[in-house]
């Protein structure tokens, strides 16, 4: 009775982590959680503001498709400050970058059409992408190219069916970013082939001494997927959005009014408080707070004796090797939670690339709580006798 897609999504580990820490919390222990990949701060104050002010102000309709001008205009206002002019009208207020991934499915594959998604990267790509009946292919990027691919990894992988790229910088589980000219060079070659190139900059912001705010400092002719629920601390919002060239703009629009007439009316209205000065400068200390964390945690398991291969350039992750502990990572993970009650994820939750060597830390939990997470970690290696 399903669709056959439905047999090619694969579990999502990291939410049967999630439940099982929730289940061991309900026994009554405390849980470290290293696995949740969203912030641990509340949405700041000036944007709960704006959002109980739009609910009284009635503003519980639909809006234009592709977002209201007031958001538009001041997301365009943020990529000026970058030293980009992007028209409001390439603009497209989504439902989180999860709604512009479905947009950019629908606009940019028939069946059969392949996107290439790299290994390890966001599980849920792929999922959307074979909504529409597009078939993902892989690019490999292991740890000794700071797990992100190449110009020549592109071209090697492009096929006659592969008509476009999707990448994340930073990415998610590693938090590494493409070089600018990595960016330069792919657009080239993807452009050469008449494709679509799509970057991910959802973490855009908890960067540090990242080359480039945004691609489109460097190529004017990307797809950019963004999101409130990253920087700005607002998950539960379900808001993001999508910078489109301009000859998409009428395309986007026709399925944007079709699939989902508009994006949350009161979470737009409470966005655009999320660039005033206040919030802008609440984002900018929790960014700072995340570099400390980032510091900390990395620290903290080097002294353990794991490898973070490639120091994470952005995001509130690090990808960490343990091998050391001679354990698989799926079973490293279940034992830490179960015997140590940490949560963290293994890397097969990201692809199959040595995933058995990785695990995911996410250090959106508190540094007290940290160095609670490092201790028994470092109890648990002693336990499991790891030298
Ligand atoms: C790389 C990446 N892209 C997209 C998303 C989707 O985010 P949202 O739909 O909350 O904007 C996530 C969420 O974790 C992510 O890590």
């Amino acid at each position: 009775m399903f669709a056959s897609r439905i047999d090619k999504i694969k579990p999502f580990r990291v939410m049967q982590v999630l439940q099982r820490a929730c289940d061991i919390e309900n026994e009554g222990h405390r849980v470290v959680h290293f696995e949740v990949g969203e912030p641990d701060f509340d949405t700041a104050a000036p944007i709960v503001r704006a959002g109980q002010q739009a609910l009284l102000d009635g503003r519980t309709k639909y809006t234009p498709a592709n977002g209201i001008a007031e958001l538009r205009s001041r997301i365009s206002q943020y990529y000026e400050q970058g030293g980009v002019r992007v028209d409001p009208q390439r603009i497209f207020i989504t439902s989180g970058a999860s709604g512009g991934l479905t947009l950019l499915s629908a606009l940019l594959l028939d069946p059969g059409d392949e996107m290439l998604i790299t290994d390890p990267g966001y599980p849920c790509n792929e999922v959307f992408i074979r909504l529409t009946g597009g078939v993902p292919r892989v690019l490999t990027a292991g740890a000794n190219q700071g797990f992100q691919p190449t110009q020549a990894d592109v071209q090697a992988a492009w096929q006659p069916a592969t008509k476009g790229v999707l990448l994340a910088s930073p990415g998610n589980p590693t938090g590494t970013m493409l070089q600018a000219r990595q960016i330069v060079d792919i657009a080239d070659y993807v452009r050469s082939k008449k494709g679509f190139f799509i970057l991910d900059e959802i973490y855009q912001g908890l960067t540090q001494q990242a080359a480039y705010r945004s691609g489109l400092e460097l190529v004017d002719d990307l797809f950019i997927l963004n999101s409130f629920s990253k920087y700005f601390g607002m998950t539960g919002w379900r808001l993001g959005w999508l910078v489109v060239p301009q000859a998409a703009q009428e395309a986007v629009t026709k399925l944007a009014q079709n699939l989902f007439i508009s994006p949350s009316s009161l979470a737009q209205y409470a966005a655009i408080d999320a660039f005033c000065d206040e919030a802008m400068q609440i984002h900018a200390e929790r960014a700072e707070e995340f570099l400390q964390r980032a510091q900390l945690l990395e620290a903290g398991l080097r002294k353990l004796g794991f490898i973070v291969p490639v120091p994470p350039q952005g995001a509130f992750y690090l990808y960490v090797d343990i091998s050391h502990t001679q354990m698989h990572s799926r079973d490293f993970c279940f034992r830490l939670l179960d015997e140590f009650h940490v949560a963290s994820t293994p890397g097969e939750d990201f692809g199959s690339h040595q995933s058995e060597r990785y695990v995911r830390f996410a250090f959106t939990t508190d540094i007290e709580s940290i160095e609670l997470g490092l201790e028994r970690i470092g109890d648990a290696l002693a336990a499991w006798k790891v030298a």
